[in-house]
């Protein structure tokens, strides 16, 4: 099993001092950062550009995990790699060329990763599983922090876990939203090692007890 990640959302802190999130992370000996993007209209809400990412990149050495949640995302790789993305993950709901996006995120040089909404079924990722370096299973809608966990999620997360081992793939295996103490560790059993935490990281008394938590799941 792949040692386990924790990978703070911006999208649960400051917005006013971003670079204060990214600190925070680095400063408990976290190495990734998920960065949330959304486009208004994939998800009913607007976050960040490349420009803020590009920004904040010039104040973190942290492995920025962009998450983009557009309906174009293929007109955007190449503007937020270039702004310092370390991964960028695209949905597979939205119609555009996923295989060549995947490819071309991979050719600007940063990993590639593929996202599933929650009603969206292990199958739509599985013709890609071979090419990508993380698949993130959604366990809310996206488009806001601090929902509820889906707990219909969890099967898919072990159908995939289990793909991955049948067929010796080596991808990273990420859930985002309403993940916490408490429901991460249902993850984990399920076969996820990467942990998207915004509310219950950047909202805890001390994101440092979380911090610690993750490492030993
Ligand atoms: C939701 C975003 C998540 C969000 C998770 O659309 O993709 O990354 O920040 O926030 P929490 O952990 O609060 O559910
Ligand atoms: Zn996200």
């Amino acid at each position: 099993m792949l040692a386990p990640i924790l990978a703070p959302s911006l999208l649960a802190s400051d917005h006013a001092n971003l670079a204060a999130g990214a600190r925070l992370a680095a400063e408990l000996g976290l190495e990734w950062l998920h960065v949330d993007i959304m486009d208004g209209h994939f998800v009913p809400n607007l976050t960040f550009g490349p420009q803020t990412v590009a920004a904040l990149r010039k104040h973190s050495a942290l492995f920025f995990d962009v998450h983009l949640m557009l309906d174009q995302p293929d007109q955007f790789v190449e503007l937020f790699a270039r702004a310092g993305a370390s991964q960028i993950s695209i949905h597979v709901e939205p119609t555009y060329d996923h295989a060549a996006t995947l490819r071309r995120i991979r050719a600007l040089g940063c990993r590639c990763g593929l996202v599933l909404n929650p009603g969206t079924p292990a199958a739509a990722a599985e013709p890609f599983l071979a090419d990508v370096d993380l698949v993130l299973a959604m366990t809310v809608q996206p488009g806001f922090g601090g929902q509820s966990f889906r707990r219909d999620v969890l099967p898919k997360i072990t159908q995939l876990a289990r793909w991955r081992a049948e067929h010796g793939l080596g991808f990273r295996l990420e859930v985002d939203g309403g993940v916490d103490l408490v429901t991460g560790p249902e993850c984990r059993a399920a076969g996820a090692d990467t942990f998207v935490i915004g509310t219950a990281f950047f909202g805890a008394k001390d994101p440092a007890v979380v911090a610690r938590a993750v490492a030993g799941w």
